[in-house]
C-alpha cells in the first residue's frame, strides 16, 4: 500500500508511503483519496494530517507514468487537491525534507501547512520541460506573492522552508513535525469551519502587468530553445488576469502540451540518465565501499590541479606529488589563482581560500603517499612514464588504496599490468578543465574489482560529478565518438565546406561551439599529434590530412594568434581566414575532389550521425553499458545540446529507420569508406525500435 492510515485522539494521518521519494502515482492518489474520504466518514474524527514517510514529504508527480495511462488515470493529481481541499474537515499538511512539483501543489490544496526547518520547498516541473500542472502556478503566487512566486516557478530552485517562514504559505515552522502537526490538527479540527484555501486569496501587486511582462523579457533571452519557462509566465499571468478558474484550466492546457515536447522528452531522459549512469549492471548497489579520507595526485599540470580541487572543495585532504619543484610550485599558484578568481566573483568567501589551500600538501617524495586511499595519476600521456608512476605507486600504497590513472588515450588494462594489484586500478577520466566539467569517465579494466567501481562512482557522486562508466577501448566512450564527427568535420571541408559553415551549421543545431572554433581553442597541436599515432597505429584507416596542412603552417589555434581562423590579440572572436579558405580550396584541388555545395542539413546529419554509428558500435561492445550513459557523456563532456537529449535520443527522435538510410546514403558518396554502418542501427531499425525502447 503507498499510503498509511492512522488515527490519534481525533485526527487521522494520512502518511504517503511510496519509496523513495514518496512519488504521486496512481496507488498513492487513490491511497490519499481513500484515506480522506475515510476520515469524512469517521465521526470521531475531526481533523486530518497528511504527511509523507522517509526521506520527503512529496517529490512530486511520478515522472516514470508521464506520457501513459497511468498519468491520466483517475484519481488524477487535480482530482487529489480538490478532496484535499473540499474535505469538510480540515487537512494539514506536514512537510519535512522535500516538498517538490505535484508535492507541493498537494501541500497549497491543504488548509494548513507546517514544515519542518531544512525542508527544500520548490516547483521543478520547469527543469523537466514542462510547468506545475496540478494548480502551482495559480495557487503558488496566492501564498507568497507574485513575484516570489513566478521567480521559483520559472527557476525551479528549491528554497529551504525557513527562508520561507514569513511568506504566507506555511502557518508553522516546528522541528517536532509529527506531534506539532497533531497538535496544530486538533485545534484547527475545534474550529468552526470553512476552513481556509489558498484559491480564495487574492494576488496583491502594486503593478502585477509591468511585473509579468519585465519578467518575460528576462526569460525570453534566457529560455531559449525551452518553451517551459514562457508557459510558466503565461500561466502566471492567466491567473492574475482571468482568475483560479479559467487559470487553472489554462495551466493544464499547457502542462498536456509541453510534456509531449522533444525539450521535454530531453530533460526527462537527461533526470534518470543521470541516475542511471550511477549504476553498473553487476554491480549491486550494496556492493561495500572502500572508505577515501585522504587522496593524493601525481602530476600538477593542467588536470593534477584541477583534479586536486574536486576533492579539496569537499574537505578531503590531498597530497599532491610533482618531479620538480617548479612544476610543484607552479601548480600550486594555479589552484591559488582559481580560488582568488571564486573568491573575485563572490562565489567564495575570502576565509575559505586558505582552508582549502591548507588541505594540499605538496611533495617531492613518493614516501609521503603511503596513507592515501585513492591515487590519481594525471602525468605525461606516455606509457613509458605511466609505467615509472605505477610501478613506484605499487611498491608505496598502502594495501587496499585504489590506483587510478587520468589517461585519455591509454590502455589502461596496460597500465593495470605496470602493478601487482591490477584489481586496484582503474581509470578516472577527467574532462578539461576538471574543476568544472561535470563529466567523469569511470574506466573499468579488465580486472577492475567491483569494490573499486562502486566507491569511484560513489565518490564521483560527492564530488558532484555525473560518473559513466566506460570499458577500455581507444578514446573511451567520448573520444572515440568524436573522432569520427572530427573526421566527417574534415572530410567535408575537402568536399566543398568551409570551417566557418561547418561550425555555424552544427552551432544552430546547438552546439556550444562547432569543431574547428573547438580546435582552434583547444590547440590544433593536441589533434595533429593523436593523429599522427593513429596514421602509425591504424594504417588501413582513411582519414583527411587537412588539418595536418594547416598545423605544419604553425596555426595551432588561439594561441598561435591563428587557427581554422584569424584571431586578434587579446580577443577570442573567430573571424573566417582567406589564407586558410584558399589553402582549402587548393587542398581539394590537389587531392582532385570537385567542390560542391554542402547543406546545412548534411553538415548536421554527418556530424551528429557519425556520433551515433560510433555510439551504437560501443554498445555493441558493451564499451557502455546503455544508450543513455552516451547521451550523458555528450550532455556534460562535450557540450551536445541539452533539449536535444543527447545523440542517442536525438537519433531515436528521427527514427533509427532514418538514421539508417542516411547512413547508407554517405556510404555510397565520396569518402564513404568512413561510414560502416553499426549492425545494433540496423536491428533496431527493423525492429521499429529506438536505443531507448
Ligand atoms: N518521479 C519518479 N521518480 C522519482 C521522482 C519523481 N518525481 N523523483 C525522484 N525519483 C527517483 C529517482 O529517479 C531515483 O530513482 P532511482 O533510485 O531508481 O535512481 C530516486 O527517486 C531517488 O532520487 P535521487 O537520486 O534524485 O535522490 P535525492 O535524494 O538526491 O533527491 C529529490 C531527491 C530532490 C526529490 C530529487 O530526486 C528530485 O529532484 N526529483 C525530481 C523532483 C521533481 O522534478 N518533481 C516534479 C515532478 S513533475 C510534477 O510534479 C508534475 C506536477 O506539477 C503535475
Ligand atoms: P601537463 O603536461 O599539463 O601536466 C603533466 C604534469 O605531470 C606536469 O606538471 C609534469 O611535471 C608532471 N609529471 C610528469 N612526469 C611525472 C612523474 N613521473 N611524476 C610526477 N609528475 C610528473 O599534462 P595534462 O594535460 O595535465 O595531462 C595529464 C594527463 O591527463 C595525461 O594523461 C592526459 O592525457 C590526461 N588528460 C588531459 C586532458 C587535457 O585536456 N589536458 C583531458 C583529460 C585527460
Amino acid at each position: 500500500m503507498a499510503v498509511d492510515y492512522t488515527t490519534h485522539d481525533g485526527v487521522a494521518v494520512i502518511t504517503l508511503n511510496n519509496p523513495p521519494v514518496n512519488g504521486l502515482g496512481l496507488s498513492t492518489r487513490a491511497g490519499i483519496v481513500e484515506g480522506i474520504e475515510r476520515a469524512q466518514d469517521d465521526p470521531a474524527i475531526k481533523a486530518i494530517v497528511l504527511t509523507g514517510a522517509g526521506n520527503a514529504f512529496s517529490g512530486g508527480a511520478d515522472i516514470t507514468e508521464f506520457n501513459t495511462p497511468k498519468a491520466t488515470q483517475e484519481p488524477t493529481l487535480a482530482t487529489v487537491i480538490k478532496t484535499v481541499e473540499s474535505s469538510a474537515k480540515p487537512v494539514v499538511a506536514a512537510i519535512h525534507s522535500v516538498a517538490m512539483g505535484g508535492g507541493l501543489e498537494l501541500a497549497l490544496g491543504a488548509h494548513y501547512r507546517i514544515a519542518a526547518p531544512g525542508a527544500q520547498i520548490a516547483l521543478p516541473e520547469v527543469k523537466l520541460g514542462i510547468l506545475p500542472g496540478a494548480g502551482g502556478t495559480q495557487r503558488l503566487p496566492r501564498a507568497i506573492g507574485l513575484e516570489a512566486a513566478l521567480n521559483m516557478i520559472v527557476s525551479g530552485a528549491p528554497v529551504m522552508s525557513q527562508v520561507l517562514a514569513h511568506s504566507g504559505l506555511f502557518d508553522e515552522l516546528e522541528g517536532e513535525l509529527a506531534e506539532a502537526a497533531l497538535a496544530f490538527a486538533r485545534k484547527a479540527g475545534a474550529k468552526e469551519g470553512p476552513h481556509p484555501k489558498v484559491r480564495e486569496r487574492k494576488i496583491e501587486h502594486p503593478n502585477a502587468e509591468g511585473f509579468i511582462q519585465f519578467a518575460r523579457n528576462s526569460v525570453a533571452v534566457l529560455a531559449k530553445n525551452f518553451p517551459a519557462p514562457l508557459k510558466c509566465i503565461d500561466a502566471v499571468e492567466a491567473g492574475v488576469k482571468i482568475g483560479f478558474d479559467k487559470g487553472l484550466a489554462f495551466e493544464r492546457e499547457c502542462f498536456v502540451a509541453l510534456v509531449q515536447t522533444p525539450e521535454s522528452r530531453a530533460l526527462r531522459h537527461a533526470f534518470f540518465g543521470e541516475r542511471a549512469a550511477s549504476k553498473i549492471p553487476d554491480v549491486p548497489a550494496d556492493t561495500p565501499v572502500r572508505e577515501i579520507r585522504q587522496v593524493a595526485v601525481i602530476g600538477a599540470g593542467t588536470m593534477g590541479g584541477g583534479i586536486a580541487m574536486n576533492f579539496i572543495n569537499v574537505g578531503i585532504p590531498v597530497t599532491l606529488l610533482e618531479t620538480k619543484q617548479e612544476a610543484l610550485d607552479r601548480g600550486l599558484a594555479t589552484i591559488r589563482k582559481n580560488y582568488e578568481a571564486s573568491v573575485k566573483k563572490g562565489k567564495l568567501k575570502p576565509e575559505a581560500l586558505e582552508e582549502r589551500m591548507a588541505l594540499v600538501t605538496p611533495t617531492l617524495s613518493y614516501d609521503d603517499l603511503k596513507n592515501a586511499d585513492l591515487i590519481v595519476e594525471a602525468v605525461f600521456e606516455e606509457l613509458g612514464v605511466k609505467e615509472q608512476v605505477f610501478k613506484r605507486l605499487d611498491e608505496v600504497a598502502k594495501s587496499g588504496a585504489i590506483l587510478a590513472s587520468n589517461t585519455s588515450t591509454l590502455d589502461v588494462d596496460k597500465i593495470a599490468a605496470f602493478t601487482k594489484r591490477p584489481q586496484d586500478v582503474v581509470g578516472m577520466h577527467f574532462f578539461s578543465p576538471a574543476n568544472v566539467m561535470k563529466l567523469l569517465e569511470v574506466v573499468r579494466g579488465k580486472q577492475t574489482a567491483k569494490d573499486v567501481l562502486a566507491t569511484v562512482m560513489k565518490l564521483a557522486k560527492k564530488i558532484r560529478k555525473t560518473a559513466v562508466v566506460s570499458g577500455v577501448c581507444d578514446g573511451f566512450i567520448g573520444n572515440r565518438m568524436i573522432e569520427q564527427y572530427i573526421r566527417q568535420a574534415l572530410f567535408m571541408l575537402e568536399e566543398g565546406a568551409l570551417p566557418a559553415q561547418v561550425d555555424r551549421a552544427i552551432e544552430k543545431f546547438g552546439f556550444a561551439m562547432g569543431p574547428f572554433r573547438m580546435s582552434d581553442l583547444a590547440g590544433n597541436d593536441i589533434g595533429w599529434a593523436i593523429r599522427k599515432r593513429r596514421y602509425h597505429e591504424y594504417p588501413e584507416m582513411h582519414y583527411s590530412k587537412i588539418a595536418d596542412r594547416l598545423c605544419e603552417t604553425g596555426r595551432f589555434g588561439q594561441k598561435t594568434g591563428g587557427g581554422w581562423y584569424d584571431y586578434k590579440a587579446g580577443d577570442r572572436t573567430a573571424h573566417p581566414s582567406k589564407v586558410v579558405d584558399d589553402m582549402i580550396v587548393a587542398y581539394s584541388k590537389e587531392t582532385n575532389t570537385e567542390r560542391r555545395k554542402i547543406s546545412d542539413e548534411e553538415i548536421v546529419e554527418r556530424l551528429v550521425f557519425a556520433l551515433v554509428n560510433e555510439g551504437a558500435k560501443i554498445l555493441e561492445e558493451g564499451i557502455a553499458s546503455k544508450a543513455s550513459d552516451i547521451d550523458m557523456v555528450y550532455l556534460t563532456g562535450y557540450g551536445f545540446p541539452l533539449y536535444r537529449g543527447g545523440p542517442m535520443l536525438y537519433a531515436d527522435t528521427v527514427g533509427l529507420y532514418n538514421v539508417e538510410r542516411a547512413i547508407r546514403r554517405y556510404a555510397s558518396r565520396p569518402n564513404g569508406d568512413a561510414w560502416q554502418l553499426a549492425p545494433r542501427i540496423a536491428e533496431l531499425a527493423a525492429q521499429g525500435r529506438g536505443f531507448n525502447g
